[in-house]
């Protein structure tokens, strides 16, 4: 990647910037072509755990591994020249200690030139998330609803709702204290996520929180129609790619058992007509 191509894509200190003004864009990615057609219009693209969901078809997002994330996040990068990249750690990867943790986001970043991390946790994860932004490792964090937690939440419940709203303004204050740059709300009600966001002095990114966030993220199958095993409330369909994707190959299956495809526009001449054998 060249000095050049990394300059160009906004930094931790350009997302900061951010904080109050235009509201920040961005999408999940995984491969290079989707990189590519976000590139420039997203702020950011995250190289998201729920890739294992999504195109892998795991049933949660646990079962990632780093070898998952390294290759989806190298097909990403390839995508991209000015929109920067953020990646996430996957279940198991940082949890241990802020050493553990420290050895994979420095894999991760080295192996697919990312420009950030992104970890799951609010206070319990401070001390890592200090560990890491003070040895050169920009971290996005996420709290709320923690998809790697959803076996100690009960599933993938609403978060923050009445009294556990204290926690949540707790945790925001605990990982921008820590230096994270910016900070993920997922499913969490909109009155809070706006109190939170008044509160921080970095970015929040709403999914499933409010229009007030300072950005928003969505995971791209979903947004496109393409992952359709269910729909979150929180998720709006601008495309129904799925469907067109759908109707696509039944058409050409039809096609193949009527003979109509290839048609002529699609094959062959020979160079010469062939002399007849006997
Ligand atoms: O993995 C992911 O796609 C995410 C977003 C939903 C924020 O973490």
């Amino acid at each position: 990647m060249s000095a050049t191509a990394r300059k160009s894509a906004p930094m931790p200190q350009d997302i900061i910037a951010r904080k109050g003004g235009t509201p920040l864009v961005s999408l999940t990615a995984y491969t290079t072509p989707m990189a590519q057609l976000m590139d420039g219009i997203c702020d950011f693209v995250l190289v998201g755990d729920s890739v294992g969901m999504v195109l892998h078809g795991l049933p949660s997002t646990l079962g990632v591994t780093m070898e998952m994330m390294i290759l989806h996040g190298q097909a990403v990068r390839r995508g991209l020249t000015t929109t920067m990249m953020v990646i996430d750690m996957p279940f198991g990867s940082y949890e241990e200690s802020p050493q553990q943790a420290f050895a994979n986001a420095a894999r991760l970043m080295a192996e697919t030139d990312a420009g950030a991390v992104k970890l799951e946790g609010g206070t319990e994860m401070a001390p890592t998330i200090k560990f890491l932004t003070s040895r050169g490792i920009p971290v996005m964090a996420h709290i709320g609803l923690t998809p790697q937690s959803i076996n100690t939440l009960g599933g993938y419940k609403v978060q923050g709702r009445g009294a556990a709203g204290d926690q949540l303004i707790e945790d925001a204050q605990a990982v921008t204290d820590a230096g994270a740059f910016a900070v993920v709300l997922e499913k969490v009600p909109e009155t809070l996520a706006n109190t939170v966001t008044d509160a921080v002095a970095i970015p929040t990114i709403g999914i499933g929180a409010s229009a007030g966030c300072d950005g928003q993220i969505l995971v791209v199958d979903d947004m496109l129609g393409l992952f359709t095993a269910f729909k979150a409330k929180f998720v709006k369909r601008y495309a129904h790619l799925g469907d067109d994707a759908k109707a696509a190959i039944q058409a050409y299956a039809d096609e193949v058992h009527a003979r109509s495809f290839p048609g002529a526009e699609h094959v062959f001449a020979d160079e010469a007509p062939r002399k007849a054998t006997k």
